[in-house]
């Protein structure tokens, strides 16, 4: 026998080989996915198979013992130093003898699908931008004068098939130590950049390196800065963690940022610098809450709205505060990090920014469109994105629309006169007996109703401070429910509802869902003008998903996600009792979590997922509210709690809405105001 027959399990890959053909090899040639960051000189065990013995009827072939070479001194060196598992390999040094099966574990593969934990979620095949290779350059030669990179590039072309390689100034600074430590043998951090980029040395380590290369994914909100630390070689999440953006001082939604750049010369550059600051600090409480060094974050993606892109980026957001709404660029952006003065990470990090779909919808709902993926759905699906500004998407597999409505901050437990961020000590869950009018309550940080025994107990510690977003949304549909609010917006009186919980203040009502005051704390009222604004921010986010409707020529849609981090936290019966989504069954209301966060990693991990986005962020159309003469007729008609057209026969299958009215022609009617936050 002069070959052998070589069948890679599971990808089923199959061919014929010479004897004495390393299994790396022989992975290669066949385009099987096997990892190698040393290029087979047995040092970085990435390359780790598990070969299979005995009869393998469905592939038609016998495995004998002596199939593979022996075990070997570099195999055996490396399991007594570092451990390997009974019956493994190392594809590198492991030789074809004969017919042999060989199984490539997943943590072997390259391409590793890190299984994400929801079941709802997809899973994220590792395409990471940045790898660590292992290579040996050759020593200069005065015969042959040439210099230290230029042999580098060269055994990279050679040994790793990397050509036309990059490499700045701060690195190439360190490029001889490092080489003469190392004995020409060095690990290199290279980069593959998109947008027909060179490949980029972002690090240079004597020898083989193995501490790990990390990437941030960032959702760069107008309240809140989320970032993920990720593991760029399989994906994993090493730690989350958020900051309020610091540019709240400066407005609280962002039109009132477009104003204080408008009215204050230089103070876009204010609001850069802020959030700059906050991006760095950030950075370095991420890595120390993970315990790695933050030198060793080369990653950086963004996905951000359209005013926090330009503001992220140092350029002047005006246009975005006037029609027609004009991007500086919409495309994807690769940048150095230190442009961004983003010191905190390595000298030579790159960044990555997701496309922006128009003036309107930016980035944060381009990697909502990667995670959810609404052009791959067989059902209309609405995503809806609820944060100061609401992202729409509808569509399904032949065509995605896309918008952006001015909800406000009130979702978010702004505006309201209770109302505060999800924290622990406010309440989130709400419930009212439609009898005796009495509510009951959660707070964040304890699992107990307010009348459980032990409630008292257990949340002294955080206090009950007031009410978020959830809370408020719950609170207003209860209301609803109880008959203690109409359709129109009108908290009754205490006469009117019977409940001694309605007060009096000026001329309309409030409803009292905790006093406090016998013990110095605070009375948490819902007001006749929380009612209002809860109504305005859900009318905003109704409308628009009319508007997209209109524009896909449809009545209803099949499906509803919830994405945000606020919308894992809505429950969708009070959603839909308050009119904030379309009717549809209540199982067919989805929670996706942080959905543009998971775009982020999903980017951070995937170049392929890179270039798939920007593509599809091409057929993606874009209504703008703004300018559509039907939103505020939409709007107006979705002021109703839940709406005064629509029907909602599903939500009128699980719940009856008394038919309370309390208008009696005085103050505090259904004011319907538009306004674009
Ligand atoms: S390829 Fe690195 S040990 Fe085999």
């Amino acid at each position: 026998m002069t070959d052998a027959l070589v069948i890679f399990t599971p990808s089923g890959k199959r061919g014929r080989f010479p004897l004495g053909t390393p299994v790396l090899t022989a992975a290669r040639q066949l385009g099987v996915d096997l990892d190698s960051v040393c290029g087979g000189r047995g040092i970085c065990s990435k390359c780790q198979v598990s070969p299979g013995m005995g009869e393998f009827p469905k592939h038609g072939v016998t495995v004998d013992a002596d199939a593979l070479s022996p075990w070997n001194a570099v195999e055996e060196r490396y399991k007594t130093k570092r451990g390997m598992l009974d019956g493994r390999r190392l594809g590198c040094q492991a030789q074809v003898q004969g017919d042999v099966v060989i199984d490539v574990p997943p943590e072997s593969q390259v391409h590793k699908q890190v299984i994400r934990k929801s079941a709802t979620q997809r899973d994220i095949v590792m395409d990471p931008a940045t790898r660590a290779l292992f290579v040996e350059v050759a020593e200069p030669d005065m015969e042959e004068p040439s210099g230290d990179f230029e042999r580098l590039s060269q055994a990279l072309a050679e040994q790793w098939g990397i050509t036309d390689v990059r490499a700045d100034l701060a690195l190439l600074r360190r490029l001889q130590p490092a080489l003469r430590k190392g004995e020409w043998k060095v690990t290199v951090a290279v980069h593959r950049g998109n947008h027909d980029a060179a490949p980029r040395l972002l690090d240079i380590w004597p020898g083989f390196h193995e501490d790990g290369l990390y990437g941030l994914a960032i959702d760069l909100g107008s309240t809140t800065i989320a970032a993920h630390l990720c593991d760029l070689s399989d994906g994993r999440v090493l730690a989350s963690s958020g900051v309020m953006n610091p540019q709240i001082r400066f407005g609280e939604d962002l039109m009132s940022r477009v104003s204080y750049a408008m009215m204050n010369p230089g103070g876009d550059v204010e609001m850069t610098a802020a959030v700059r600051a906050a991006l760095n600090t950030l950075a370095s409480e991420i890595a120390r809450e993970a315990g790695i060094d933050p030198q060793s974050i080369y990653e950086t993606v963004f996905v951000c709205n359209p005013v926090m892109h330009h503001l992220l980026l140092g350029i002047d957001p005006v246009e975005l505060g006037q029609a027609p709404f004009a991007l500086a660029t919409s495309g994807s952006m690769s940048l150095a990090a230190r442009d961004l003065a983003l010191t905190a990470v390595n000298p030579s990090a790159q960044v990555y920014i997701l496309p922006c779909i128009a003036g309107h919808v930016g980035a944060d709902c381009a990697a909502v469109a990667l995670s959810e993926e609404p052009g791959k759905s067989k059902d209309m699906v609405l995503i809806v994105d609820v944060g100061t500004n609401a992202e729409l998407l509808l569509g399904n597999e032949t065509r995605v629309l896309a918008c952006s409505s001015p909800t406000g901050p009130a979702f978010e437990g702004a505006q309201i006169s209770s109302g505060q961020r999800a924290a622990p000590g406010a309440i989130e869950r709400v419930e009212i007996d439609p009898v005796t009018k009495e509510p009951r309550f959660r707070v964040i940080g304890s699992d107990l109703w307010s009348d459980d025994p032990g409630f008292a107990e257990a949340t002294k510690a955080v206090g009950i401070s007031g009410i978020c977003g959830s809370g408020i949304i719950e609170a207003v549909a209860e209301l609803r429910l109880a008959g203690l609010v109409d359709a129109g917006g009108l908290l009754g009186s205490a006469e009117q509802t019977g409940t001694a919980r309605m007060l009096p203040s000026g001329r309309t009502h409030s409803y009292l869902l905790h006093d406090a005051s016998a013990e110095g704390g605070p009375r948490i009222m819902v007001t006749q003008g929380d009612i209002r604004a809860i109504q305005l921010a859900k009318s905003a986010l109704y409308a628009g998903a009319r508007l997209l409707m209109d524009e896909m020529g449809i009545d209803k849609v099949e499906k509803v996600v919830l994405a945000g981090a606020f919308g894992a936290h809505i429950s969708p019966k009070h959603a839909m009792v308050l009119g904030m989504i379309p009717d549809v069954p209540l199982d067919h209301v989805i929670s996706a979590g942080n959905a543009a966060g998971t775009g982020a990693r999903i980017a951070l991990a995937s170049v392929a997922a890179r270039d798939a986005i920007e593509a599809t962020v091409h057929e993606i159309h874009k209504v703008e509210t703004a300018i559509e003469p039907r939103f505020q007729e939409h709007f107006v008609n979705a002021n109703a709690i839940p709406h005064a057209v629509d029907a909602f026969p599903e939500l009128h299958k699980i719940v009856t809405l008394p038919e309370v009215s309390f208008n009696t022609g005085g103050g505090g009617g259904a004011g319907a105001r538009r306004r674009r936050s």
